[in-house]
């Protein structure tokens, strides 16, 4: 190591960077060895971890062989076929790859001068984004951490602007009156987080009831408006799911967009999960009126199979994004620099100040497999469900639960009980039985306040054997109960 900087000597690195790629091929040689989860106890990992502040460094190649047996072999697969809980795409090669190249040029995506071809990149992504999903192209937006923080924005965006009049990013909300905002019951709780945070309050979120498909019920929704229009509230915000997180209901957008239109009220549509998956032909009639939003979240790190983190927020043009975030400040002034008013400068644009530039991985990402592939990815991992859906709906011993157009599907195990009381109990059992097993990853969520497992499907490496892999797994968890 030279002593005088953090670097190594260039054959040093290149051997470390040898041994790093050994340690990516050899993950992806064992890939149908990956479990769903692989350590039981909090107290072991802890354990791993627990040492002083090191005050002097550790060989580089002994701490590569700390983390592949603490961090790489005991990771959550996933990466791998047996993921099922939660959202959880398998990510891709050439994304590992572009993080690689994104950490060593280490670019601060905030000042077209900090990172100039990553500020172009990031625009073309965002243009490439409101491409897949059919928005406008004069669409602006940034790159965020993911659904949570594109809906924060959007939600962000949307009071800002809807409320401009008030001056609210000068004065606060206070001597306003409480602004409310509609959503349905399914909706991500990152919505009510988002309130918070913005100041209008959970309690001015109205979750309105929705259908047996669990879809927003409009004609509730439009009562509910008009009965906070009467009390005194002052509507302001639609919020649509373009694929829910239970199930992947995708709520009658154009009829949001029209309610939206006659009260005049923002929309922002939470695509977080289901968003991309409206690029797909045998889906597109059922995203009809996402096209009409003010403001759409989107989730890269799902569908576009991108590794964590990285989500999307859209809104209909960059002045939008300019007239919520921008706050001038001398030491940020670029005005001086030649072209300036040609240069975005994303700072202006977003709330961070220093951010990296995460829509490299996806810019590679699109041009090495090409969109059209991706969309062959989404429209397998949905027909796998539907092979999910199949067998538990030809067996004996699971009972479906839900049915949706996009890669979840809930359902019980009930082997030959009958009881409620007796299937509710063995699900609620089996969830922390399965992690423990490890094989399989899946979770749990309630519909209609009944238990039930919850399978998500966004992984393009999963196949049919996987899925009867899942649930044989299941059953032989369940007979040693
Ligand atoms: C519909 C929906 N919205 C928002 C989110 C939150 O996204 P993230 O976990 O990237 O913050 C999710 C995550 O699953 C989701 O499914």
């Amino acid at each position: 190591m030279n002593n005088n900087t953090l670097d190594f000597s260039n054959e040093e690195f290149a051997n470390i960077l040898q041994k790093v790629s050994a340690m990516v091929l050899d993950k992806y040689e064992h890939l149908d060895e990956i479990k769903g989860f692989n350590v039981s106890s909090q107290e072991e990992v802890e354990g791993w971890f627990n040492e002083p502040l090191p005050r002097t460094g550790k060989d580089s190649f002994e701490l590569l062989d700390e983390v592949k047996t603490k961090v790489f072999d005991s990771a959550t697969g996933n990466l791998g076929k047996n993921m099922y809980a939660y959202v959880m795409s398998g990510g891709n090669q050439i994304s590992t790859v572009a993080e690689l190249l994104l950490s060593t040029v280490n670019q601060n995506n905030t000042k077209w001068h900090l990172a100039p071809a990553m500020t172009e990149i990031e625009k073309r992504v965002i243009k490439w984004a409101a491409e897949m999903i059919d928005y406008t192209s004069e669409a602006g937006g940034a790159m965020v951490s993911g659904g949570s923080e594109a809906n924060l924005a959007g939600l962000t965006v949307a009071r800002n602007i809807f409320f401009k009049k008030f001056d609210i990013k000068r004065k606060g909300l206070f001597g306003v009156k409480p602004f409310t905002v509609y959503c349905s019951t399914e909706t991500h709780n990152c919505v009510d987080k988002s309130l918070s945070l913005i100041g209008i309050g959970t309690d001015h979120l109205r979750r309105v009831k929705t259908q047996n498909d669990l879809t927003i019920d409009v004609e509730a929704l439009e009562n509910q408006i008009k009965a906070d229009i009467e009390q005194g509230f002052q509507p302001f915000c639609i919020v649509g799911n373009a694929g829910t997180v239970n199930t992947g209901a995708i709520d009658d957008l154009n009829a949001l967009a029209d309610i939206a239109q006659k009260y005049h009220l923002w929309l922002h549509i939470d695509g977080a999960y289901g968003g991309l998956a409206s690029s797909l032909p045998s889906l597109k009639a059922k995203y009809a009126g996402l096209e009409r939003a003010d403001s759409v979240a989107l989730d890269f790190h799902k569908w576009l199979y991108q590794p964590f983190e990285i989500g999307c927020v859209l809104v209909r043009n960059w002045r939008i994004m300019r007239d919520t975030y921008y706050k001038e400040a001398d030491y940020l002034a670029t005005e001086l620099q030649e072209n300036a008013n040609a240069r975005l400068e994303f700072n202006e644009h977003y709330f961070q100040l220093s951010r990296n530039a995460k829509a490299f991985k996806a810019w590679m990402s699109v041009k090495a497999y090409g969109f059209d592939r991706i969309q062959q990815m989404i429209q397998k991992d949905i027909d796998l469900t539907n092979y999910l859906i199949k067998l538990v709906e030809e067996s004996s011993d699971f009972e479906l639960k839900s049915k949706a157009d996009l890669a979840v599907a809930c359902f019980r195990y009930k082997g030959n009980l009958t009881a409620e009381e007796e299937i509710t109990a063995l699900n609620q059992q089996l969830i922390p039985a399965l992690e423990a097993d490890g094989r399989v990853f899946i979770t749990s969520t309630k519909l209609n306040g009944e238990f039930v497992l919850r399978a998500c499907i966004i992984n393009h490496r999963k196949t049919e054997q996987s899925i009867e892999y899942l649930l044989d797994t299941i059953r032989d968890v369940a007979a040693k109960l």
